[in-house]
């Protein structure tokens, strides 16, 4: 039983110790260290002898990894960094070559509990919903300066919302009012586009639920960011390493299962996982999170990346 860290519980922690499968000495990257949930069960797993090296994009959760982490009991470094950029910030750490590798993809429990980050409708914030404090477009930006077309568009293709036309039409009408710049406000004009008031709703997510996803995946460049770190992974895994993703949307999840594939064509991958690993009844209960999960694991070859 894993405890919850500053209220983020991590997801599947028991099926990524398991199929990443860290032994004493292994030389372990957490893409996404958040709270250090995992991190810490991986740390114990490598103990002493090995090398935790820690990244994340939000300087808040670095900052609450560093504390969580601080007890080691393996060397640990911590990085400020996008996991796009992930041969730049293994170099920057002194490492080439990794035994284990995680990256569990989209927010924390703290991001979205934060009103002031703004990627939450569940309490009123300014539209931000930036990962990383240092990009320069938030949502109110897209959300504001989009055309109707192009609003649809992104909404559509990172969520697969049905109803994005009558979405977008609704929010450049209301824009003419006044810029659209707070959580809430975003959420009531998605409500009144989808003609159903949040309160009586039937369906069990919150109709603003896809477009709040688009807007987030499109701020922070999640795709294009997932498909740098799948592309450069197989240069820095020893022979035998292993590779976990954790995925919450099919969008993620499809271009993990499709990565894996082509490169175990290619004789790069074994795949370790033949379907994705999900949380079972008792965690999906306690820990919401947990209910859209999916995990796939992959195991490097000997193969080098030349033969292949
Ligand atoms: C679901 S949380 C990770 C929780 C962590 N596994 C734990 O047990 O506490 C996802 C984290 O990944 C970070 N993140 C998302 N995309 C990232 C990226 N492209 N590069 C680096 N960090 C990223 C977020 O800032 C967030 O802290």
């Amino acid at each position: 039983m894993t405890e919850p860290v500053s209220g983020h519980t991590p997801v599947l922690p028991g099926e990524v110790v398991e199929l990443l499968a860290p032994h004493p000495g292994d030389v372990v990257v957490d893409t996404t260290v958040g709270a250090g949930g995992h991190a810490r069960l991986l740390a114990q797993a490598i103990g002493p002898a090995g090398i935790l090296c820690c990244v994340d994009v939000d300087a808040a959760a670095r900052d609450i990894a560093r504390e969580r982490l601080a007890d080691g009991p393996c060397r640990v470094t911590l990085h400020r960094g996008n996991f796009a950029d992930l041969g730049p910030v293994l170099d920057a750490a002194g490492i080439s070559a990794v035994d284990v590798m995680l990256a569990d993809l989209g927010v924390s429990s703290m991001q979205l509990g934060d009103p002031e980050r703004g990627f939450s409708f569940a309490t009123d914030g300014p539209l931000d919903m930036r990962m990383d404090d240092r990009l320069e477009g938030r949502a109110a930006d897209l959300v504001n300066s989009l055309g109707e077309k192009q609003l649809a568009d992104l909404v559509y293709h990172y969520s697969q919302e049905r109803f994005s036309r009558r979405i977008a039409k609704r929010i450049c009408r209301v824009r003419r009012d006044g810029r659209i710049t707070t959580t809430r406000q975003l959420a009531d004009v998605v409500c009144k586009a989808l003609g159903v008031d949040p309160r009586s709703r039937r369906s069990k997510i919150h109709p603003a639920t896809r477009t709040f996803q688009a807007l987030r995946i499109a701020v922070n460049d999640e795709l294009a960011a997932l498909e740098k770190l799948l592309d450069q992974a197989p240069q820095y895994l020893k022979p035998g390493g292993r590779i976990g993703v954790i995925s919450f949307h099919s969008l993620e999840d499809g271009m993990v299962k499709r990565d894996f594939r082509r490169r175990k064509a290619a004789g790069v991958y074994e795949i370790v996982t033949k379907r994705p690993v999900v949380a079972g009844e008792e965690e999906r209960g306690s820990n919401p999170r947990a209910r859209s999960a999916k995990l796939r694991v992959a195991r490097r070859t000997e193969r080098t990346l030349e033969e292949a």
